[in-house]
């Protein structure tokens, strides 16, 4: 996830660039650039880290005069490529022609290098944007927006990107595809960014970008194209919120807009890993395959969210893969003798990177010689630094402390290793293979299909139950881990006791504690043992507790028990829990704000944990 701003108009533009990449800081703050045009010249200033050292680069090299009018800059969350000058945007061709900013990914980037590179092109950077950028100038004849609509049909993933050209100095043309783009209409001037808050100090006149679309900018005009290059005809939007509210992209806090765009980080996180049909390919420039080759047992280290997303990950490795799964709580692990070897994978589970405990643990196993592996969000992360290999979460920059967006992207992550394990190992057919990759494929549109309504219908729920003061959680099998998880969530933000339990455990013990006034949340979705959940239910009922089950769309068997019901779009019974854990989140959220919590700043806690 990345931010980019592009402005032409008749005011200096490095000023506006840079107000509004601060805008659009928590987009990722890797490394941050910009590239301005003026008089024959575009002046390219590029830095790794945050805006500050951006701004720390350019006091250091002499500004254009007179200064430049248009221009586009951009604030990184590395996906392709090492953090790193080379490869912070904007990018541009060899002859420095054609500039560009991207957000997203070229999913067939390295066939097209592959192409330009034979025609002549060199590169300078690892980036898929750069083969944007290379791409443009091969087919460039002095019309950048008919070149960036024939470029734009030959991309394949999910993108959005500003370009402006040395030869045309008026224009800037964008391009979307999926990765947000909008439009801000000024009086002679003209923005398009990631987001709104990037220009909102100078307009709040907007049009929206749709899939497939181009934008052609000039002062005070612009023009939208459709994938065919016909006008297109857009409404302006006037934006109402205040400025606090449109950095949370229009929600009342982090946490919900993160709720929101856990359809992005999913699709971030799987699409570019599951190209090929009946499989799953893991391999980039931090994690090399052979790491996965002769394994005879995955452990999984992690704290808190991470370590529901390591459990998880037993299921899918046991069940896929046939391979012997461990989890365990990092600050347990690292003070156990644990024995553990070469042909152990450990895997540190961590969203920051830079958890304590966790980096503790993969330590004791990386001397113990067994292969380590970070699995995390944050590139350059202390944990990607102290392994053998990284596997990214792409969820972008996770701002809430309650961790949302970036446990789905664990868990996607962990599903993605137990099918690349289950293919290596030879344990799931090629049929089956292909419906778990359509499956996973299809997660961020489930997601999307759940999001809708999802607000109101948790808020019902919530409306009834955000006094109580104890809530027990339970579920079995893929479920376990997502109970887990439901039960974390409300306590972190509403300070509410819960406990959470295989269902299997209840008589042993948890079921005393029920009364007519206790909530219990199932995890009732569909499962080897949904016979056994539902007997759960009905026990738990039978003692006068309220349950609300998470179900699958269309199946009714839970709903006679129950008090309420959130069914989740049908996929693959080990996936679907993945969506159960959405309603758990926003039931989590709708309580906090109901005692008047704040859910972004939960009491007591820190988002990233660097003392054990
Ligand atoms: O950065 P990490 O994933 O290593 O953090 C681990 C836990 O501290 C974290 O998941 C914590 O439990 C979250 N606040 C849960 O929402």
């Amino acid at each position: 996830m990345c931010g980019i701003i592009g402005y032409v108009g008749a005011r200096p533009a490095e000023e506006i660039l840079l107000a509004g990449l601060r805008k659009l800081e928590y987009r990722g703050y890797d490394s941050a650039g910009l590239s301005v045009l003026a008089d024959g010249t575009i002046r390219a200033v590029r830095a790794v880290g945050n805006l500050d050292h951006l701004e720390a680069a350019l006091a250091q090299e002499d500004a254009l005069v007179p200064p430049a009018t248009i221009g586009i800059a951009h604030t990184r969350w590395a996906t392709h490529g090492a953090v790193s000058e080379q490869n912070a945007h904007p990018l541009c061709d060899a002859e420095g022609r054609i500039h560009v900013v991207v957000n997203g990914i070229v999913e067939n980037y390295v066939g097209l290098r592959d192409r330009l590179t034979a025609a002549g092109a060199t590169f300078s950077s690892q980036t898929d944007a750069e083969v944007i950028a290379q791409l443009i100038a091969s087919e460039y004849d002095g019309d950048l927006a008919a070149t960036v609509q024939h470029a734009l049909g030959q991309l394949d993933g999910f993108f959005a990107f500003v370009a402006m050209a040395l030869d045309e100095p008026d224009v800037l043309v964008g391009a979307r595809r999926e990765c947000p783009l909008v439009i801000g209409r000024g009086t002679d001037e003209s923005f398009v960014a990631s987001a709104v808050p990037a220009f909102l100090a100078h307009t709040r006149s907007t049009q929206l970008i749709e899939n497939g679309e181009i934008v052609v900018l000039r002062a005070g005009e612009v023009e939208i194209r459709d994938a065919n290059g016909a006008p297109v005809e857009r409404e302006l939007l006037e934006i109402t919120w205040d400025a606090d509210t449109a950095e949370k992209g229009g929600y009342e806090t982090f946490m919900l807009k993160e709720i929101h765009d856990q359809a992005d980080a999913l699709a971030e996180t799987i699409n570019d890993r599951t190209v090929r049909r009946d499989g799953v390919d893991l391999a980039e420039e931090c994690f090399d395959e052979s790491l996965l080759e002769g394994i005879e047992r995955v452990v999984f280290v992690a704290c808190g969210t991470a370590y529901h997303a390591g459990l998880m990950g037993r299921y899918a490795i046991e069940e896929w893969a046939e391979l012997p799964v461990e989890v365990d709580v990092a600050s347990e692990y690292r003070y156990r003798n644990p024995l553990v070897g070469p042909r152990d994978l450990v895997v540190g589970i961590s969203q920051s990177g830079e958890t304590a405990d966790t980096l503790g643990a993969m330590r004791v196993a990386r001397e113990r010689g067994a292969r380590v592996v970070a699995l995390t969000n944050v590139m350059g992360s202390q944990a990607t630094r102290e392994c053998d290999g990284v596997l990214y979460t792409r969820a972008g920059l996770e701002i809430g402390v309650a961790a949302t967006k970036t446990f789905v992207a664990q868990l996607a992550v962990v599903y993605l290793l137990a099918l690349r394990l289950a293919e290596l190992r030879g344990t799931l057919s090629a049929e089956r293979r292909a419906e778990l990759v359509a499956a996973l494929r299809r997660l961020p549109q489930n997601v999307e299909e759940l999001l809708d309504g999802l607000d109101e219908q948790v808020d019902q729920i919530s409306q009834w139950c955000w006094q109580a003061n104890f809530f027990l959680y339970i579920g079995r099998h893929a479920g376990v881990p997502i109970a887990l998880e439901g039960a974390l969530k409300l306590k972190e933000i509403s300070y509410i006791s819960t406990d959470a339990y295989a269902a299997g455990e209840m008589k042993h013990g948890p079921i005393a504690m029920l009364d007519e006034h206790t909530p219990v949340v199932a995890v009732a979705t569909t499962s080897p043992v949904l016979t056994k959940v539902v007997n759960n239910i009905q026990e738990v009922a039978a003692r006068g507790a309220k349950v609300i089950a998470m179900t699958t769309a269309g199946d009714h068997t839970v709903d006679a028990h129950v008090k309420a019901t959130v069914p989740v779009p049908a996929s693959d019974p080990m996936l679907e829990p993945l969506l159960a854990v959405i309603p758990l989140q926003l039931l989590a959220y709708k309580i906090a704000m109901r005692r008047g919590l704040n859910p972004d700043q939960p009491r007591n806690l820190a988002k990233t944990v660097t003392v054990e």
